[in-house]
């Protein structure tokens, strides 16, 4: 039995495969059913490792809690949830950008023009900084339904490859900004498990940016 579990929030969904392909090439053992598995929480014990996987958005709280030591998260749940924890490692995975879009050629008449995004606090920051007033609708997926239907006048949302956009004949009016996966570590971790922690960010930016 290891003494000192590090427990690693991972999310589920589209930054998953780049993480444990990116771990696995950093040396960790992660077993090869991992991907496909339905469990929650899974221990690596010869790593003394525990991964817990959870949703994108939550990754930050349970760093934050200390439930979790480590997690790995968007840049954009960062900046939306602003939770704190220390970020050490841009691991460069997961590329994107966050951006306004909308249907093209849409005059914005309305005092208030309506905008609907998974990314309330930063769609609200942005438009507060250019000085423009807008209402702010919060949706949990699926953004881009919402100017077809006329739900909004605009989104805020992740463009990766653009295909959502074309496919939805929506276009892209503003870049807010670039999004990559970070490394993140709660602080109390960070001093209590440093040896582990250091470990684990030296292996993963030996590997960081390698094809
Ligand atoms: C994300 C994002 C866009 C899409 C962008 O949604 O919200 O909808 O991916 O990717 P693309 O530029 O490569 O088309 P996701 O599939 O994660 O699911 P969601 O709609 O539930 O947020």
């Amino acid at each position: 039995m290891t003494a000192e579990w590090l427990t690693i929030a991972l999310p589920k969904g589209r930054i998953f495969e780049e993480a444990v392909e990116l771990l696995r090439k950093a040396g960790y053992q992660i077993p090869p059913d991992f991907d496909e598995s339905r469990k929650l929480i899974i221990e690596v014990e010869e790593e003394g490792i525990r991964f817990i996987l959870a949703k994108p958005m939550d990754v930050p709280t349970y760093v934050e809690h200390g439930v979790a030591d480590i997690g790995i998260a968007g840049k954009d749940v960062m900046l939306e949830e602003e939770r704190d924890v220390y970020e050490l490692l841009d691991l460069h995975i997961s590329e994107c950008y966050l951006a306004v879009a909308g249907l093209p050629n849409a005059v914005l008449n309305d005092v208030a023009p309506k905008v609907a995004t998974k990314y309330p606090n930063v769609a609200s920051s942005y438009f507060r900084a250019k000085g423009e007033q807008v209402e702010i609708i919060k949706l949990n997926g699926s953004i881009e339904l919402a100017p077809l239907i006329g739900l909004a006048d605009r989104i805020v949302d992740i463009v990766s490859t653009g295909r959502t956009l074309v496919e939805n004949g929506l276009v892209e009016y503003e870049k807010i900004v670039s999004i990559t996966s970070r490394l993140i570590v709660n602080p109390v971790s960070y001093r209590l498990k440093d040896r582990m922690v250091h470990d684990m960010v030296h292996r993963l930016s030996e590997v960081v940016g390698e094809k």
